[in-house]
């Protein structure tokens, strides 16, 4: 069983998300399938398809225009929710401490969050990936953790970009990811790869060892893609 996740971003429409459920309902398959979609996609009973959110507020209630709580999440329908993706740290500036903080959230309110961490370029070519990714594991995740949670390696100077790492270099980002874990009391944790994942590379991909499955970006909103991923996924 593999665990096959796609973030929409801030993509899709409704009638776009009937399609989809309806795409991937006609799939026969042991894998996991979750859906993280913007908050206004998010809805309840979905079969075969877990409906996950993007982010989530690091606060309960309260004064915080604009953001949505995980009491809020769980409401409407969503299972899982994204924390920390490269994309909030890089344009909303989250760091650790604050995915950490969603992350403690997201599991007070029922949610199985999905942690992203990976490198930069410039930390890659500075030899720093291992460290960098090593200390975004350990920092994002609060210390007495006995729920389920999923991380995501994503390195990225691959996400959206068409180039994703050697199968050597995904082994050791995720040995060194499952150490972490390991260390931490997390033995188990399903550790997905992230960054241009595509009908073509999944299945490589997936049978790399400590890669527990995919999250999807670009083609997870294309249901002939995505669907192939969920079929190829072994
Ligand atoms: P991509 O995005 O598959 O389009 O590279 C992955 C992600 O950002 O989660």
């Amino acid at each position: 069983m593999k665990i096959i996740a796609g973030n929409w971003k801030m993509n899709g429409t409704r009638a776009d998300l009937d399609t989809m459920i309806g795409a991937i309902s006609k799939v026969k398959t042991e894998n996991r399938v979750i859906l993280c979609v913007p908050f206004t996609l998010l809805r309840a009973g979905v079969e075969n398809v877990a409906i996950g959110a993007q982010d989530i507020s690091a606060h309960a209630k309260g004064a915080y225009t604009g953001e949505v709580s995980g009491a809020m999440l769980r409401e409407a329908g969503a299972k899982y929710v994204i924390v920390g993706h490269s994309e909030r740290r890089m344009y909303h500036d989250e760091t650790n401490d604050i995915v950490r903080q969603k992350v403690q959230m997201a599991l007070e309110s029922g949610l199985t969050p999905i942690v992203c961490v990976g490198e930069t370029m410039e930390e890659k070519r500075a030899g720093k990936t291992f460290d960098v990714i090593e200390s975004m594991v350990r920092e994002s995740l609060p210390t007495d953790v006995h729920d389920d949670i999923i991380i995501a390696y994503e390195p990225r100077w691959a996400i959206g970009a068409g180039i994703t790492p050697t199968t050597q270099e995904i082994a050791d980002a995720h040995k060194v990811i499952a150490d972490t874990l390991s260390y931490m009391g997390l033995d188990g944790t399903p550790i997905l790869y992230g960054a241009s994942v595509n009908p073509l590379n999944v299945g490589d991909i997936v049978a790399i060892r400590n890669v527990g499955g995919v999250l999807v970006g670009g083609a997870s909103l294309k249901p002939q893609e995505f669907v192939t991923i969920i079929e190829s996924a072994k």
